[in-house]
């Protein structure tokens, strides 16, 4: 039998491809968190699912992190060629972390693996009212951010909120309002509840739910036991199609099915 087989790792993807009523899940052996080398597999299991989907003319949003990092790093070149004509871009602004983790980094490192195309959006991730409105009134920052919205895919990292908005410096009081407000997962901007509502949102340029909504195929990369509870969280959401894990925290999910 193939190594996954031993595993029993097909049983998982199974299970979990079933409870959440998704068209593809992919499981890695291991645990990501604790090894480099399984992230480094995740980073290769997402690619090639991206891959498996991506077609010439296509505009593919992708977020920031560590996870959506290691996808790009792991990216070969595309077995049918070049996408050409393909746009690379990022699901929102930078964020207020290292470069190499934000997603402008990862979106243009994606398009010259791969042959494609891709276009950066140069604001902060997080914006007060007014610089907000200033500017979506940008011709330029419009043309990209319309761009962005009609995506036909996204591949998207999931995080724990606390931990989100601790890496995004959120103050002590926004802290509490999420706390209060029961977000246990972040994705997209977006945090959601247990039951995968959305409790809050920040005001960034990119995705609005409604994109997100319309989207025809969304892929979400994620690892470890930590972050079992935001999956799931997001997977009600119920938003995705195709996902993207490692052992650890299939197992974690599949003890909460
Ligand atoms: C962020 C994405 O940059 O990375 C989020 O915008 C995601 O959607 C997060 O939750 C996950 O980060 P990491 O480093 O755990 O892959």
């Amino acid at each position: 039998p193939a190594m996954k087989d031993l595993f029993g790792l097909d049983d998982l993807e199974e299970q979990i491809r079933e409870a959440y009523g998704l068209r593809k899940v992919v499981v890695v052996p291991g645990d990501s968190e604790s090894s480099p080398d399984v992230k480094r597999e995740l980073g290769r299991a997402g690619a090639r699912a991206l891959l498996q989907e991506a077609r010439i003319g296509d505009t593919i949003a992708v977020t920031g992190g560590s996870t959506l990092a290691e996808v790009a790093e792991q990216m070969g070149s595309p077995a049918g060629g070049p996408l050409k004509g393909a746009w690379f871009v990022p699901a929102r602004g930078g964020l207020g972390e290292s470069v190499e983790i934000q997603a402008n980094t990862i979106a243009s490192k994606m398009a010259k693996k791969v042959g494609a195309e891709y276009r950066l959006l140069h604001v902060p991730d997080l914006l007060s009212d007014d610089a907000y409105q200033s500017l979506v009134q940008d011709p330029n920052i419009q043309e990209i951010v319309d761009s962005i919205r009609s995506s036909r895919i996204i591949i998207h990292g999931i995080g724990d909120a606390m931990e989100m908005a601790r890496r995004r410096r959120l103050g002590p009081e926004a802290m509490e309002d999420l706390r209060k407000e029961g977000a246990v997962a972040e994705s997209f901007g977006y945090y959601f509840s247990e039951e995968g509502t959305v409790v809050h949102r920040m005001l960034t340029l990119g995705l609005r739910l409604e994109d997100i909504v319309r989207t025809e195929i969304i892929i979400g990369i994620a690892g470890g036991v930590s972050k079992a509870q935001a999956i799931h969280s997001v997977l009600k959401f119920g938003q995705e199609d195709i996902l993207v894990l490692d052992e650890a925290a299939a197992m974690e999910l599949c003890a909460r099915i």
